[in-house]
């Protein structure tokens, strides 16, 4: 297995309930490392950009304010298979269905603010953490 990086974050409905710390040990226990956080707020601008593949969806410009509501804590997590057992750990999209101990079950209010982000890819993940954070910023 190969160690990877991914990219994550932490959406403004759990910055605003005080779960950083709470998520951030869920990411832990399950073998991921946070070598890179940012807590910022970010712009309309950025956020228009970052899902950008969703622009002709009917809920882009609610995720767009969404996103932009509050402060979020952008990341660059390490472990093996990073992408993949990222993703395993946040549960699916729809809280509703994520599974027992994902951080969407534990955390998330509904299918649009889910408390976290992960990256889908290995290539997507070095797009998405080149937008928000510097090599040197990233120490692994
Ligand atoms: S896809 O087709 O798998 O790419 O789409 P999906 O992962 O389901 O969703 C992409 C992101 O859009 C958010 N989302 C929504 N926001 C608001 N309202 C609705 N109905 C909605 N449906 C999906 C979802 O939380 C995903 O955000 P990220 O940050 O990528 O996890």
């Amino acid at each position: 297995m190969a160690v990877q990086r991914t990219f994550s974050i932490i959406k403004p409905d759990a910055t605003e309930r005080n779960l950083t710390g709470a998520i951030n040990a869920v990411f832990e226990k399950a073998g991921l490392r946070i070598i890179a956080q940012r807590r910022i707020r970010m712009t309309q601008e950025q956020a228009e950009r970052f899902y950008g593949v969703h622009r002709e969806r009917p809920f882009f410009g609610e995720l767009v304010e969404f996103m932009t509501s509050g402060p979020v804590v952008v990341q660059v997590l390490e472990g093996e298979n990073a992408v993949a057992a990222h993703r395993e750990v946040m549960g699916a999209t729809n809280p509703e269905e994520a599974a027992d101990g994902t951080v969407r079950k534990l955390f998330a209010k509904s299918i649009g603010e889910n408390s976290v982000h992960g990256s889908d890819s290995e290539e997507n993940a070095a797009i998405e953490i080149a937008q928000f954070f510097s090599e040197a910023e990233i120490v692994g």
